[in-house]
């Protein structure tokens, strides 16, 4: 049994990669560029367009499982071409797929729920440990992070676990039609953020707060697009519910706590330094 894993070399992805390997899968990898995937060795590379479902034909020969996902990096919007993705991943024989959530329910979790496939959604309504990699630059050079609130609170999700749980999901039974809301396993404000980083680095680190004309003025310059921005300074300003609550889920589905963000800083430690 083949699995094909999507944005393999993402965040995410590469987790999802790094457990079926180890679960003992053989595993095909995604990406739209073979020759810069870097994945482990016993990892069958292969190349695909989300956007031209059929390009996906040969990834998907021989394919049973697959992680799917549900966004198109050239402009972070919900991936158009689900319905052609799933009827593709059918007629290849695919019987199983996860799919991970972009922010919103868009045509691929319609088309998946739609089809005779046995889906399910892998949902984290929470950031990702990993944008913290965010502040390492200022944090390495000038000793400080720059933001909207220190205040504004987070159930922060590690990514590992995102791809325990798919790893999981993909190679176990009982998963099928269940929608997984994913978060970490405590909730952390800004501050409390800088403080693991700064007791990891064993280096004093300051937070400097924005005014939101800064926060944008700073974001444009980063070349990050209008609507985008203004959904981030809105989020500091009232973060929805569901990003500071934590649920059970990757602990009732793996077995394992869920990884604390600590735990997160100690694997990333080099980039703060
Ligand atoms: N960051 C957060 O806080 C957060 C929170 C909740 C949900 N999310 C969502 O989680 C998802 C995954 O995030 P991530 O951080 O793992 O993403 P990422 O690191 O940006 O990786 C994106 C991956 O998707 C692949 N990809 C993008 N567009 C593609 C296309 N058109 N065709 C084929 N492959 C494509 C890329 O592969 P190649 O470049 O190798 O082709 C890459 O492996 C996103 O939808 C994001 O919105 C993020």
């Amino acid at each position: 049994m083949t699995i094909l894993v999507t944005g393999a070399t993402g965040n995410v992805g590469r987790h999802v990669v790094d457990q079926l390997v180890r679960s003992g899968a053989r595993v095909r990898a995604l990406t739209r560029n073979p020759a810069t995937a870097n994945l482990p060795q016993s990892v069958e590379v292969v190349y695909g367009e989300l956007t031209d479902p059929q390009s996906l034909v040969p990834a998907l020969e021989g394919v049973t499982a697959m992680h799917l996902i549900t966004f198109n990096g050239a402009d972070s919007a919900p991936l158009q071409t689900g319905a052609e993705i799933i009827a593709l991943a059918e007629k290849a024989g695919v019987r199983k797929v996860t799919l991970l959530w972009s922010g919103e329910r868009g045509p691929v979790e319609a088309a998946a729920e739609e089809s005779g496939l046995e889906w399910t959604h892998l949902q984290p309504p929470v950031e990702f440990m990993s944008n913290a990699r965010e502040w390492a630059e200022s944090i390495r050079s000038e000793g400080v992070i720059r933001g909207l609130n220190r205040e504004v609170l987070s159930a922060m999700i590690h990514e590992a676990d995102i791809g325990s749980v798919a790893a999981t999901v993909l190679m176990e039974d009982g998963h099928a039609f269940k929608s997984y809301t994913l978060t970490g396993p405590e909730v952390l404000s800004v501050s409390d953020k800088l403080r693991h980083i700064s007791a990891e680095i064993g280096r004093e680190l300051e937070f400097i707060e924005l005014t939101e004309a800064e926060e944008r003025a700073k974001m444009r310059q980063a070349g990050i697009q209008e609507d985008v921005i203004d959904y981030v300074v809105g989020w500091h300003a009232n973060p929805p519910k569901e990003s500071y609550q934590v649920w059970p889920t990757v602990e009732q589905i793996t077995g394992r706590p869920a990884r604390t963000f600590a735990q997160w800083v100690a694997e990333n430690r080099e980039k703060f330094i």
